[in-house]
């Protein structure tokens, strides 16, 4: 079992939001904490919400339960609120906080084995920090063992010389923890009851303490404002794009990537400088993303080309060329063999495969068959000003260039449209189709009313 503490303001933050809910790679701080346990094989979390709860609610819905604190009165009282889960309880609990994402399965795996295997009451996960300000220090004895764990705000002098910080982990014997929290106090320059209090009461009752010291301290970096909230993604960042580069995924330039969380992405895919692949996207192999190309929850095929583009909610089949400068909006489902080629907009549209749509076109609400082609500056008129209406294009189909469809409107198979027409209505199968008035060519008129466009000089 695990207690995740995130009931706290962040008044650091600076933020309307819950401290907990702002996201590193696509998922919230309290998600990247309560996996980590999840991954671990730790099946029931506890999440102390209070400030902002409806926020930490929302992104954990059923997963977890959840204790209520309802003031803020420090970490000791946070896990107190936990207690009716904990009461009656055998064997150990885990306590993590929900500002602390970058925290391992294997780090809390390794800590619990410790904890168990040295029969300790109490756990802490500590780390030696260069510059130790603002964390509480492990005070331990002449013969190495924990004494204490002291505030930074309460520490002397020389207890603020100590290096060695309390990561705000723990591995607690479930029973000793309930009854050292019923004897914690708030007689501190904070005023508030502390968890890390627990530890010294454990040992004046004879229980047994320890500490995993961990050599990666970024592992426990605390977030408390927007600076370590960026060092904290740059780590998780790099983690992600290092096991793509592992899986065979050529980066040409990691610092300029950002991939979020559970992207999956085939052998031999290359990405270019300033793409970003946002989270639940999955992209086949052999393909070419960026530069500058945004993708977000949709499927890419494989040997497809993504060039300078956005892509949102959609899905793009093999060997297909997007862009440069495409936009496909939520709902696109863009076949194999395809081009959507410079300021193409589609959205909510079925493109069939070996179509061509090369330049200027918008596609909303349509139905566009297989090997088609559509002209520079076709578009869709979907919109009537009160509803959107729907357009099919058949097969093997030809709209010329500059074409309006008023949708509703359907171009059937091997039709043709002739360029600069505004269609209306159905064109038949195997048909040319031409809306547009006749040219008229007025023999002689320009000498005849003086209007030559002679250069002055
Ligand atoms: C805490 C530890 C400190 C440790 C540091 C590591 C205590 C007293 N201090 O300090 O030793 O070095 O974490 O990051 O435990 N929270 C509640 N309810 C509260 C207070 C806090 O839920 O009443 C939650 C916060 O939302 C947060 C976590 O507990 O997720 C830690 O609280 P925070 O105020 O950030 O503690 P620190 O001062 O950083
Ligand atoms: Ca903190």
């Amino acid at each position: 079992m695990a207690v995740v503490l995130a009931a706290g303001e962040g008044k650091r933050m600076k933020s309307k939001n819950s401290k907990v809910v702002h996201k590193i790679c696509g998922k919230t701080l309290v998600e990247w904490v309560v996996d980590a346990a999840g991954s671990c094989g730790i099946k029931e979390s506890v999440i102390v919400v209070g400030h902002r709860q409806d926020q930490v609610r929302e992104c954990l819905k059923e997963r977890v339960s959840y204790a209520v604190q309802e003031k803020q009165l420090g970490t000791g009282h946070a896990v107190m609120q936990a207690g009716e889960y904990l009461e009656g309880k055998e064997g150990h609990v885990i306590i993590l906080c929900g500002d602390t994402p970058l925290i391992t399965s294997d780090t809390i795996e390794k800590t619990i084995k410790y904890h168990i295997e040295n029969k300790y009451s109490a756990t802490v996960i500590t780390a030696d920090f260069e510059n130790p300000a603002g964390y509480g220090r492990i005070v331990r004895d002449e013969n190495n063992n924990v004494l204490k764990i002291v505030e930074d705000k309460d520490a002397s002098v020389e207890e603020k010389c100590i290096k060695e910080i309390n990561s705000g982990i723990y591995c607690f014997n479930i029973k000793e923890l309930i009854r050292s929290l019923k004897e914690l106090n708030n007689n501190n320059v904070q005023g508030e009851y502390y968890l890390t209090d627990t530890l010294e009461i454990i040992l004046g009752k004879g229980g047994k303490v320890g500490a995993v010291k961990i050599s990666d301290p970024d592992e426990i970096l605390g977030i408390n404002d927007r600076v370590q909230l960026s060092r904290a993604g740059e780590i998780i960042r790099s983690r992600i794009l290092e096991m793509h580069m592992k899986a065979g995924v050529t980066l040409i330039d990691p610092k300029s990537t950002c991939i979020d969380h559970s992207v999956k992405i085939g052998m031999d895919t290359v990405i270019y400088p300033g793409s970003y692949i946002e989270a639940g996207s999955i992209i086949g192999e052999d393909s070419i993303i960026g530069p500058n190309s945004r993708i977000v929850r949709s499927t890419i095929g494989n040997g497809t080309e993504i060039n300078n583009s956005v892509i949102i909610e959609s899905t793009v089949g093999d060997n297909t060329h997007i862009g440069p400068f495409a936009y496909l909006r939520p709902g696109s489902k863009i076949g194999n063999n395809v081009k959507i080629g410079d300021f193409v907009e589609v959205k909510k549209s079925i493109i069939g495969d070996d179509t061509k749509v090369s330049h200027l076109t918008y596609i909303g609400d349509a139905e566009v068959g297989s090997n088609v082609n559509l002209g520079c500056g076709v578009v869709v008129v979907n919109y009537d000003g009160k509803n959107k209406n729907k357009t099919v294009i058949g097969d093997n189909a030809f709209v010329g260039c500059n074409v309006n469809l008023i949708s509703p409107v359907t171009v059937k198979d091997n039709a043709y449209v002739a360029a600069g027409s505004t269609i209306t209505e159905e064109v038949p199968e195997n048909s040319l189709a031409i809306a547009r008035s006749r040219q008229v060519n007025k023999e002689g008129w320009v000498t005849k009313k003086g209007m030559q466009r002679v250069k002055k000089k």
